[in-house]
């Protein structure tokens, strides 16, 4: 590769001490995220409209100049229309909580069939969910309510866009901005929607507050099951990428293909952003701790201070290791994926490519590449879980639209 930005990569990595190696998933983790609950998402999710599978690209020429035998990347900017996997989360979390609210209401047991059918939408107009989002989960938990019928707040520190809150006006939610970060506009949620009777549909756990986020991350499942098939009869990835907020993600992938591949379970590397590094300094202490983000990074959906508990306990004894990238590798590439070459020219937002710059970084550093070991055998799997969310931001850097990078794909 010749672009230079990733030689001179200023990366921290962390080998995980307390990760379980080669054993089987532990019992001890199998009600963090459940078989039925993953298995009655999928179910629900591929009814929605709009369904489809994400593709898995096998990037065999950017492989070849990273340095490592295969590169498999889940492309989740067509997702629902949404542009990111986060589709998947907040917006059946929504669902989730009807089902969990309406019976109360009615007083006797509901279908998720009935609440989408609308036949309650006279009680599903009166409730109200409400979140803190730094862009894609409000859209979704927007989304989702919007489908569903009920009122929708979100709630948005100053440092995301006016396009990104403009996408979610649109779905017809009220967007109050706040001061502060990201977990400044969490703490915001818990104290108005407490006054108000409003429920929260965080993708974040906190002390207290589990079931939703437990619902968000089996949302999240659906994308990794489909990984699973789509790797089925290619080689399996030795090593895996993923890009972390709060880990709600992180976890929801690392758990599933942790029971799927078992004491052969690939190499889980997490990579977040220098500016919001709470996953790894959570890592360094051994138990969950919190960051204050005092300088935005550009990776708008890792901006988080705070880790989502129930993600904690899995990434805890399931990823092996810890990264950090710097923000300058995000634009070199996104610009990578937007080429048209010997693979096919992919849309990613800035968040998206998190995990393939730790990647990238880490093949350039001799001593890092033996520290994961990645080698020209390696496989690696890594998420672009976002497409073109701000459309503006992404052709400033870029240089080109969405869709002049790939004008036959919904991004
Ligand atoms: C595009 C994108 N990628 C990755 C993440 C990280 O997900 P999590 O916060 O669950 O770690 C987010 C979170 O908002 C996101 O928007």
């Amino acid at each position: 590769m010749n672009s230079s930005p990733f030689d001179r990569a200023i990366t921290t990595h962390h080998q995980n001490s307390r990760a379980v190696l080669g054993e089987a998933f532990p019992d001890r983790l199998q009600s963090i995220l459940r078989d039925t609950d993953c298995a009655r998402a999928r179910q629900v999710i591929e009814s929605w409209n709009g369904y489809h599978i994400t593709p898995l690209h096998s990037l065999a020429g950017l492989a070849k100049e990273i340095g490592v035998g295969n590169l498999y990347y889940k492309d989740e900017a067509s997702r629902f229309g949404l542009g990111s996997f986060k589709a998947l989360g907040g917006a059946y979390a929504v669902l989730r909580l009807l089902a969990k609210e309406i019976p109360k209401l009615v007083g006797k047991p509901v279908s998720d069939a009935e609440i989408s059918s609308g036949i309650y939408s006279g009680l599903v107009r009166e409730l109200t969910v409400v979140t803190a989002t730094d862009g894609n989960h409000g859209r979704s938990v927007a989304w989702g309510a919007r489908q569903f019928g009920c009122a929708c707040k979100i709630y948005m520190h100053a440092g995301v866009s006016s396009q990104r809150e403009q996408t979610i006006a649109d779905l017809g939610a009220e967007v109050i901005r706040v001061s502060g970060n990201y977990d400044a506009s969490v703490h915001q949620v818990e104290t108005d929607a407490s006054k108000n009777g409003w429920f929260v549909v965080s993708d974040t756990s906190y002390a207290g507050y589990e079931d939703l986020p437990r619902q968000v991350m089996a949302g999240y499942s659906v994308m990794t099951s489909e990984i699973i098939e789509q790797i089925q009869h290619r080689a399996p990835p030795t090593h895996v990428f993923v890009q972390g907020g709060v880990g709600g993600l992180a976890g929801a992938v690392c758990d599933r293909l942790w029971r799927e591949f078992g004491k052969e379970r690939p190499r889980f590397v997490l990579v977040e952003p220098a500016l919001a590094d709470c996953l790894f300094q959570s890592a360094l202490q051994g138990r969950p701790t919190t960051v204050d983000i005092s300088e935005e990074t550009i990776m708008a959906g890792l901006s988080c201070g705070e880790v989502s508990l129930l993600a904690w306990e899995i990434l805890d004894a399931g990823c092996d290791d810890f990264m950090t990238i710097t923000d300058d590798l995000v634009a070199p590439v996104m610009r990578l994926l937007a080429r048209n070459g010997e693979d096919p020219a992919i849309v990613a937002g800035e968040s998206a490519v998190a995990g393939l710059a730790g990647l990238a970084a880490a093949c350039r550093s001799r001593e890092l590449a033996h520290a994961l070991g990645l080698d020209e055998h390696s496989s690696v799997l890594v998420i672009g879980t976002e497409g073109a969310t701000d459309p503006d931001i992404y052709a400033s850097i870029v240089g080109r639209s969405a869709e002049e990078v790939a004008p036959e794909r919904d991004n």
